[in-house]
């Protein structure tokens, strides 16, 4: 039950992949600790330059000799009109005026361009480190670039949030494919089809895209245990990627304020907003998301509403105020613990070995 096709590709022991999760999550610490307990340890590096995701790469080789895989955000065309920042930025000044922090203006907004050159460094920063796995979220990279890191015998995963986005990235010639279930904290990884045609259940989902990709299926949305992991296994999949359970672990890089939101929420609380970012992510609700629930279509698209609330995220992480940070959270945070790596995964493999 434990091993399979994944676990011998991956050269891990358990079927089990610690979600890559982007924002200052996934540190060094937290990937080498999952690496060393026979799982698959994941940097979300969506947010980080070349010359951070080789520091990230190198710190983690001094922590661990296991595999570890970097995730990567995949590029996409944007368009905003400057009426639509002032609008957005209108909408976010009463946050600021209670940080007490500057007015939101329209400079150092990023660029299609400059994203998609950083990234193609970044790519070229797996291959000079030899990272043994790379995956890929909110779209499919160039098929030169899957093309070059097969070359380099890096096994390369896609993201899908519907059948039809699994069968893509089995034709684009990707080796495993994640698919996302409605339950996932973060953002929705869809892209062929708007976000409300993409929030497939994942007990739904993973027999329906099993049925169609020849592709080894991972999981990921909701699963924080054996049963998870158990219940993925039995509907198909080949292995679980766990985001919120990790994140809650003492090793993880997420604030401790993040932590305990999820710790002390009710399913009924994790809910999806575009209000941070310009794209639907699934966090636990607070004031910012409550009072802009009725704007969402009014603010910027992705990254540049990022862009535009990222000093109110920043301030009130740095004024201990939950209230305005991103609280990413999947649907199951009553199962969330605070413990160590070696702890979750010890019970989850004990309690899948359980008859
Ligand atoms: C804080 C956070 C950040 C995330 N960042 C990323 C990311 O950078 N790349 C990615 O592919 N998925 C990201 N995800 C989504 C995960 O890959 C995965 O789909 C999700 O965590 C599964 O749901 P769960 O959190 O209920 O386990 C993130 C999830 C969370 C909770």
């Amino acid at each position: 039950m434990l091993r399979n096709e994944i676990t011998e590709l991956l050269q891990i022991d358990y079927p089990i992949i610690q979600a890559p999760m982007a924002g200052g999550v996934t540190t060094p610490t937290l990937v080498a600790a999952v690496s060393n307990n026979g799982c698959l340890g994941m940097f979300g590096s969506g947010y980080l330059n070349a010359e951070q995701t080789r520091e990230q790469i190198k710190e983690a080789k001094k922590l661990t000799s296991n595999h570890f895989g970097i995730n990567l955000f995949v590029p996409t065309q944007f368009s905003q009109s400057i009426d639509e920042i002032n609008q957005a930025n209108l909408l976010l000044q009463p946050f600021r005026e209670k940080l007490n922090i500057a007015t939101g203006g329209t400079s150092n907004l990023p660029d299609y361009e400059s994203a998609s050159e950083t990234f193609h460094e970044q790519i070229r920063v797996i291959i000079e480190e030899r990272v043994p796995v790379c995956s890929f979220t909110f779209g499919i990279p160039s098929s030169e670039v899957i093309r070059e890191l097969k070359q380099h015998n890096i096994i390369v995963i896609g993201t899908a949030t519907t059948v039809d986005e699994a069968i893509e990235v089995e034709k684009c010639g990707m080796d495993m494919v994640v698919v996302q279930g409605c339950e996932a904290g973060g953002h929705r990884g869809n892209f062929l089809h708007d976000v409300k045609e993409s929030q497939i259940g994942l007990m739904s989902l993973i027999p329906q895209v099993t049925d169609n990709v020849n592709i080894p299926v991972i999981a990921a949305g909701g699963i924080m245990d054996g049963r998870g992991l158990r219940a993925s296994l039995c509907l198909g999949a080949k292995a679980v990627q766990m985001g919120t359970a990790f994140l809650t672990c003492q090793e993880s890089g997420a604030h401790k304020l993040h932590k305990e939101s999820i710790v002390h929420a009710g399913e009924d609380q994790a809910v999806l907003t575009r209000a941070f970012s310009g794209k639907w992510a699934r966090g636990i609700k607070n004031i910012f998301i409550t009072e802009t629930q009725n704007h969402e279509a009014a603010f910027a698209q992705y990254p540049v509403q990022n862009t535009l609330t990222q000093n109110i995220r920043k301030a009130a992480a740095a004024q201990g105020n939950p209230e305005f940070m991103s609280l990413w959270s999947g649907q199951s945070p009553r199962l969330a613990k605070s413990q160590s790596v070696e702890e979750l995964i010890s019970r989850i493999v004990a309690e899948l070995l359980k008859k």
